[in-house]
């Protein structure tokens, strides 16, 4: 069995082989710049952790492994462009560096790429894998029309709220876990459990995620702080401050939310300085230590010696902890 860091460096090396230097330039050089960044792959870091629960022969699932983070970094093309997002690891977003047109197009070719890459894997387990794939991408672009559609209201719920960070957010991470099991050919039973742990993981992800976004160090976490904040993002630290505001600070975050012209640097400082008064970091990080807990009693109903998910359950609480 490999460490995460092992797996990690396998999946590194396997994506730093592939190449996209070919014509026409202005659609292959986009996807070089945003894969060469890199970022964390955690998902296909997953995916290979989850086979290798069952089989040793990790590099059969390289391909797989590397469409789903190919798939992963095409929505985040297309994400950067709806959020209007500048800053991405650290780096001008492709947007910014090209325009968005190409961001588009590049987006919709690293789609097609990652599609070409999951077909490569055990013939009579494809039906399987494609399903679910495809599945996995349908409910992405349903969670991202709903992150869409709650920036324009205010009376979004913690239930609509997590129902729309599972749809863009869980599902991904949770059938990066599920597919490798496929084709590790777990038991089913393991596989859903499997899902199970990276959709309450995914939902911890993204809490965490929209935390970073606030009170994240921007050098560190690679993404400008206060996105959600200036795009009236309902997340999990918006809603929870909406509720639990005075009729002061309710008036307060009113106004920002309505303003319609505004010093972006002064809105953000506002809106933080509420989350603070309110005490909306701590509330926020109980909530990922619940979905931390609820992954972990999925993890725990996986039928292996728990030596065997020792990595998991590490990764899953250096991703709870991490700053980037
Ligand atoms: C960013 O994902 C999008 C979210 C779902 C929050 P990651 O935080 O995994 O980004 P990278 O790939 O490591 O840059
Ligand atoms: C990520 O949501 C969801 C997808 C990319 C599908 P965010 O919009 O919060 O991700 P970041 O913060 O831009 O990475
Ligand atoms: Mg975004
Ligand atoms: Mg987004
Ligand atoms: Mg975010």
């Amino acid at each position: 069995m490999f460490t995460t860091s092992e797996l990690l460096e396998k999946i590194n090396a396997h994506m730093a082989r592939l190449q996209y230097s070919r014509p026409p330039k202005g659609l292959y050089e986009p996807i070089e710049y945003v894969l060469s960044i890199g970022g964390k792959r955690i998902r296909p870091t997953l995916m290979l952790m989850a086979y290798n629960l069952y089989r040793e022969d990790v590099d059969r699932i390289l391909n797989p492994a590397a469409a789903i983070e190919i798939y992963h970094n095409y929505t985040l093309l297309h994400d950067d462009l709806m959020d209007r997002a500048d800053r991405r690891r650290g780096k001008p977003t492709v947007h910014k560096v090209w325009n968005d047109n190409t961001a588009i197009l590049s987006g919709d070719a690293m789609l097609v790429l990652a599609y070409q890459y999951m077909t490569q894997c055990t013939e009579s387990l494809l039906p399987q894998v494609m399903r679910l794939f495809s599945q996995t991408a349908l409910e992405i672009c349903e969670g991202q029309q709903l992150d869409m559609e709650f920036e324009q209201r205010t009376d979004v719920t913690e239930e609509e709220y997590l129902e729309m960070i599972r749809l863009k957010t869980s599902v991904l991470l949770a059938a990066s876990l599920k597919i490798g099991a496929l084709l590790g050919e777990a038991p089913a039973q393991d596989a859903d459990r499997l899902y199970d742990f990276g959709m309450n993981l995914g939902v911890a992800f993204q809490l965490k995620d929209d935390l970073l976004d606030v009170y994240g160090d921007a050098a560190v976490f690679g993404k400008n702080i206060g996105g959600d904040i200036l795009c009236n993002k309902k997340t999990y630290l918006l809603i929870q401050a909406w509720k639990l505001a005075d009729k002061d600070q309710r008036q307060e975050l009113e106004k920002w939310i309505s303003a319609s012209s505004f010093d972006p640097a002064e809105k953000i400082a506002a809106v933080t300085r509420l989350y603070n008064q309110i005490g909306i970091k701590t509330l926020c990080e109980e909530k990922i230590a619940a979905y931390s807990q609820l992954a972990g009693a999925n993890l725990d109903a996986v039928n292996l010696d728990n030596g065997r998910k020792k990595e998991l359950r590490t990764l899953m609480e250096r991703l709870m902890h991490r700053t980037v």
